[in-house]
C-alpha cells in the first residue's frame, strides 16, 4: 500500500527522546553472526527495514534465526548451509554485501547479486573485490551477479585506493576467519567500524586497530557465541539535533554517544544554536536566528555525508548564504530540488550547492529520492508554514525507527495516510 507523510510545520520541538541502534553498524554486525560457530544475540537493533530485510536473508541461506523487535536477535548459523542470496533479496539494502565477506569467511564461497539501497550516485565496489583478491579469493561478476570464492582463505595486506566503509567491513568480515593475518591500510574509521571489530573481539576474533587507518585481522578458526549490544545511530542522532534546531526547539536527546557527533555539533554551535551534553545526552535549544555556515562532507571524523542531507535543509532558512559540497557521492543534492518546491533559494552545481537563506518555508507536495533525502523533507516539513506532503517516505523507513512517533512524542504535527 503507497502513503504519504502529512506534516503540519511550525510547532517547536521540546522534551525528551532516546535515539535507537546505529543502522550502520546493525547491518554489518547481523551478517557477522554467520562468521560464529554458536549462535549469537545481538541487542540494541533498530526495528527498520533494512534490518528486516537481514532477518529473511539468513533465514533464506538456513540460519535459525528468532528477531523479537526492540528487544534482541538471535542467529544460530550453525544450519545455514546457503552460499548466495537471490537478486530480491540483493535489491532489498546497499548492505546485502556485507554476506559476500560473511560468507567467503564462513565457507569460501559468496554470491550475491548486485546491492540495492540509496541512488546517491555511483556506487563501485571494486575495492571489496580488490580486498578479496588479496586474501586468495577469486571474484567474478557476471550476469548481475557477484561471486567471490576461495579453497583457502589467506590473510594478505589490503591497501585500499578510497578511504571506504563497505569496503572495510566487507574485508574484516572475510579476514576474521581466514588463515593468517590481514592488514587493511587507508581503512575507514567510522564508529561503526570500531562497533563490528568490538563484535568480532567479543566472538574471539583478534582485530586491532579499528578507529585508526590500519587495521591488524589475525583470522581465527574458530569463533564462539557472544551476546552484543550495538551502538546507538550517529545519524539518527544528527537528524534529531538537526531537528531540534530547525524548529527553534529545545530537546534532550538520550542514549547517543556525543563525541561520534562533534562534526555535527560545532557546525551547530557555529550557526548559533546551542548545543549541551553529558556522557550519553545532548541537548540543543535555538532561541534565536541561525547564521549560515558552510559544510563540506568528509570521511570520519569529518562532517557526515549522511548528516549532509538534513543539515542542508536546516540550512535553507539560515541567515546568509551558505555553501555545500558532498565530497562523498555524486548525487546527494537531490533534496533541495524538492525544498526548492516549498521556498528555498538554492542553486546546485554539481556536488556543490549555494543556499541563500530565506526567512520562511512553506508546505509543498515534495518526494523521497533517497533515506536521507527523506530525512531532509522531514526536517523541512517541521520547519515549514502550511502542510508538506511527503512522497515515497517508505524511504525513510530503512533507516529511521518508528520516526514518526518519536517526533509527536516531541510536539510535531506529523502523521501518515494511505493513498491510492
Ligand atoms: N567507493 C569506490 N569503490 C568501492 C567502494 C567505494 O570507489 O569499492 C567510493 C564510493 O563511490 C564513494 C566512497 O568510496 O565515493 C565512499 O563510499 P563507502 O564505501 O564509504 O560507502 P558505502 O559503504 O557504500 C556507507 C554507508 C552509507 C554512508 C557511507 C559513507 C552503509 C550500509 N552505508 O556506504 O550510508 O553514506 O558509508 O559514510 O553503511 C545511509 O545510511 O544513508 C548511507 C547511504
Amino acid at each position: 500500500m503507497k502513503e504519504r507523510m502529512l506534516i503540519t510545520g511550525g510547532n517547536p520541538l521540546e522534551g525528551e527522546v532516546r535515539v535507537s541502534g546505529g543502522k550502520n553498524t546493525a547491518v554489518a554486525v547481523i551478517p557477522a553472526t554467520l562468521l560464529s560457530d554458536e549462535p549469537c544475540t545481538i541487542e540494541n537493533l533498530p526495528d527498520i527495514e533494512d534490518v528486516r530485510a537481514l532477518v529473511d536473508i539468513l533465514r533464506s541461506l538456513g540460519a535459525r534465526v528468532t528477531y523479537v523487535p526492540g528487544e534482541f536477535m538471535t542467529v544460530d548459523p550453525r544450519p545455514a548451509a546457503g552460499t548466495g542470496i537471490s537478486y530480491r533479496d540483493s535489491q532489498r539494502l546497499r548492505a546485502s554485501y556485507y554476506l559476500l565477506g560473511a560468507l567467503l569467511g564462513r565457507c569460501g564461497h559468496g554470491e550475491v547479486f548486485f546491492p540495492g539501497g540509496c541512488e546517491i550516485g555511483s556506487r563501485p565496489i571494486d575495492q571489496h573485490l580488490k580486498g578479496f583478491a588479496a586474501l586468495g579469493a577469486e571474484t567474478e561478476t557476471q550476469g548481475g551477479r557477484i561471486t567471490a570464492r576461495t579453497d583457502s582463505l589467506q590473510g594478505g595486506d589490503v591497501f585500499f585506493d578510497v578511504v571506504t566503509v563497505g569496503g572495510t567491513i566487507n574485508v574484516m568480515l572475510a579476514a576474521a576467519k581466514a588463515h593468517g593475518t590481514t592488514i587493511i591500510y587507508n581503512a575507514a574509521k567510522e564508529p561503526h567500524i570500531v562497533d563490528l571489530a568490538n563484535f568480532l573481539n567479543s566472538m574471539g576474533a583478534k582485530v586491532k586497530g579499528a578507529g585508526t587507518d590500519v587495521i591488524r585481522i589475525r583470522g581465527q578458526q574458530y569463533l564462539h557465541g557472544a551476546t552484543y549490544a550495538v551502538i546507538p545511530d550517529q545519524i539518527e542522532t544528527g537528524t534529531l539535533m538537526i531537528a531540534a534546531a530547525a524548529t527553534r526547539g529545545d530537546v534532550v536527546i538520550h542514549g547517543c554517544i556525543p563525541t561520534h557527533m562533534e562534526a555535527l555539533t560545532a557546525k551547530l554551535l557555529e550557526m548559533g544554536v546551542k548545543v549541551t551534553d553529558s556522557d550519553d545526552a545532548i541537548r540543543v535549544r535555538t532561541l534565536g536566528g541561525h547564521r549560515a555556515v558552510n559544510i563540506k562532507t568528509q570521511v570520519y571524523p569529518g562532517f557526515p555525508t549522511d548528516l549532509q542531507q538534513p543539515m542542508s535543509a536546516l540550512l535553507t532558512t539560515a541567515r546568509g548564504s551558505s555553501i555545500v559540497q558532498e565530497t562523498i557521492f555524486e548525487q546527494r543534492l537531490k533534496h533541495l530540488d524538492e525544498i526548492a518546491r516549498m521556498g528555498a533559494n538554492v542553486r546546485i552545481a554539481g556536488r556543490m550547492a549555494i543556499i541563500e537563506g530565506v526567512p520562511q518555508l512553506y508546505g509543498a507536495p515534495v518526494t523521497c529520492t533517497d533515506l536521507r533525502a527523506g530525512a531532509a523533507l522531514v526536517v523541512a516539513g517541521l520547519m515549514a508554514k502550511g502542510v508538506t506532503e511527503i512522497y515515497n517516505p517508505e524511504y525513510i523507513d530503512r533507516g529511521y525507527e518508528q520516526i514518526e512517533l518519536k517526533l509527536r512524542s516531541l510536539g510535531a504535527d506529523i502523521r501518515r495516510e494511505a493513498i491510492e
